[in-house]
């Protein structure tokens, strides 16, 4: 009891000592809003995972100029690249980027200049346009190789994916990846925020979630926790000042009967966007939106696509209340009270995307701004790149071809005039918000 109210008073004491300190360039909050340099800093950004996967120093430029003129201001990219053993010989052939080779359960870092240097010129690059960059240390998914790759070397291929928020050996050994991160860039305005995993979830594309990760008792959030402490409390002395973030998907985790079977509000994901707010090192709240992919009660019957859009505005409406301030939908009167005593912090839609982009881009933008909180689409779009068909795959099927950037068929071309002009107009009414 001593030792958590003690440690509660350094912790608001730091926190109040790292705003008043902040470093000119660095981005802060206060309230519910981002700050930069006094003024509040509101925002369109945009997602490019690719980034530090483009071979020459001239597309990086080209791609944050591109970026630069459409308003944006916050990009978000993979701090992770890792391949096995097994890939190495493919990667050096195709010049592929990778930071971990795993080959033991011992991962060996690549800070060459097929590794860590392309990061340093993407985090370079971005502070010569104004641009400020999210960079997320692992992916709950396979791609680029995330958690997967940790489970399968170091805990022999378990089963199931939840070990990897548990194991002592996988929790060190993604701490030693994220110092090795934090450490290079720490004293780097261009840095925005540290996030700590994209979109983490009880299972993951290897492996199912097991009994030790179901609602309630959450495995996610008590990670959230370790790892954010870790980045503050390690770093404490030398980099006090980058915010940190979730980088999840933000399901919630609602005792609500009429949605008792909802993958994205029962807890079944593994993550409880209301109690994560609350842990003091997680300094805003991030969620992701994708309704036409994800399990929802909601949409099974229906998928029209004002269905799909009005599903996307109760989303953002649900994730800007930042609390839903109905607390009887809330598990239990113990978490109710911690999400009301909660500092409310700054929200940003990191990440969305739909098939039928005109009909619902504009309405879900608008929601957005009337709610107060800066977006990010799923994702940048680049046109004119010198890499071209017939190189290398980048990995999993993208590739940059024609000169454009890969294309999952959410990307966001400049040609693509309607959409484009949605995002650039957010842009704007943003940067004017931002005084
Ligand atoms: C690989 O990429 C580097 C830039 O990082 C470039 O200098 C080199 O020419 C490329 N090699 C091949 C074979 O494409
Ligand atoms: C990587 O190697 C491990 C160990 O051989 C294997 O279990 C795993 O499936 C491989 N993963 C990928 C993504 O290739
Ligand atoms: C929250 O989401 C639920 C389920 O989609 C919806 O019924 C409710 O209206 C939403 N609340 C708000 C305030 O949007
Ligand atoms: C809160 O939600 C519960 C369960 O859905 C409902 O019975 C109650 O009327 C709601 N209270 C308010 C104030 O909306
Ligand atoms: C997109 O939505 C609009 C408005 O509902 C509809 O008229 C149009 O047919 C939709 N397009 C596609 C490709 O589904
Ligand atoms: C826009 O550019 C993309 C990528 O090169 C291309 O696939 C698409 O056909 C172009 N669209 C128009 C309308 O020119």
């Amino acid at each position: 009891m001593l030792l958590s109210f003690t440690s509660a008073i350094c912790l608001s004491v730091l926190s109040v000592a790292r705003a008043a300190a902040v470093p000119k360039g660095f981005v802060t909050t206060k309230g519910t809003e981002f700050e930069l340099d006094g003024k509040p800093f509101r925002f369109v950004g945009a997602n490019s995972y690719w980034l530090p996967l483009l071979i020459t120093d001239s597309d990086v430029h080209s791609t944050f100029e591109q970026m630069r003129d459409a308003g944006v201001k916050v990009v978000r990219t993979w701090g992770f690249n890792a391949i096995n053993g097994t890939e190495l010989a493919g990667a050096l052939e195709s010049n592929l980027t990778y930071y971990q080779v795993w080959d033991s359960s011992d991962w060996i870092v690549n800070d060459g200049p097929q590794g860590l240097q392309r990061l340093d010129k993407v985090v370079e690059t971005a502070g010569q346009y104004d641009i400020k960059l999210i960079v997320t240390f692992t992916n709950n998914w396979v791609g680029y190789g995330g958690s997967d790759l940790y489970l399968a070397w170091i805990a022999g291929n378990p089963a199931t994916h939840d070990i990897f928020f548990t194991d002592p050996k996988i929790v060190a050994s993604y701490q030693r990846y994220v110092t090795t991160i934090v450490e290079r860039y720490k004293n780097s305005p261009n840095i925005f925020a540290w996030e700590l995993m994209n979109e983490a979830r009880c299972l993951s594309d290897t492996y199912p979630s097991g009994p030790a990760c179901v609602p309630g008792t959450e495995t996610i959030t008590k990670w959230y926790e370790q790892q954010s402490d870790f980045v503050r409390n390690k770093h404490f002395v030398s980099d006090p000042f980058h915010m940190i973030t979730t980088g999840g998907e933000g399901q919630f985790f609602w005792n609500d009967p009429g949605l008792a079977s909802d993958y994205n509000f029962d807890g079944q994901a593994g993550e409880d966007f209301n109690r994560e707010q609350s842990l003091s090192n997680i300094d805003f709240a991030v969620y992701h939106m994708y309704p036409e992919s994800w399990e929802s009660q909601l949409l099974s019957s229906a998928t029209a696509t004002q269905d799909i859009e009005a599903w996307g505005l109760d989303w953002i409406t649900n994730h800007s209340i930042g609390v839903n301030s109905n607390f009887s939908l809330l598990k239990d009167i113990a978490h109710a009270s911690i999400v009301a005593k909660q500092a409310k912090k700054p929200l940003i839609l990191e990440e969305f995307g739909v098939t039928n982009k005109s009909a619902i881009y504009p309405s879900w933008v608008q929601r957005a701004l009337d709610t107060e909180h800066s977006i990010m689409p799923w994702q940048f779009g680049a046109l004119g790149l010198t890499e071209d068909g017939g190189n290398r795959l980048i990995k999993y099927a993208d590739q940059v071809l024609d000169g454009a950037s890969p294309n999952d068929g959410l990307a966001i071309y400049k040609n693509n005039t309607d959409i484009w002009d949605i995002f650039t107009k957010a842009a704007k009414i943003q940067i004017s918000r931002s005084k």
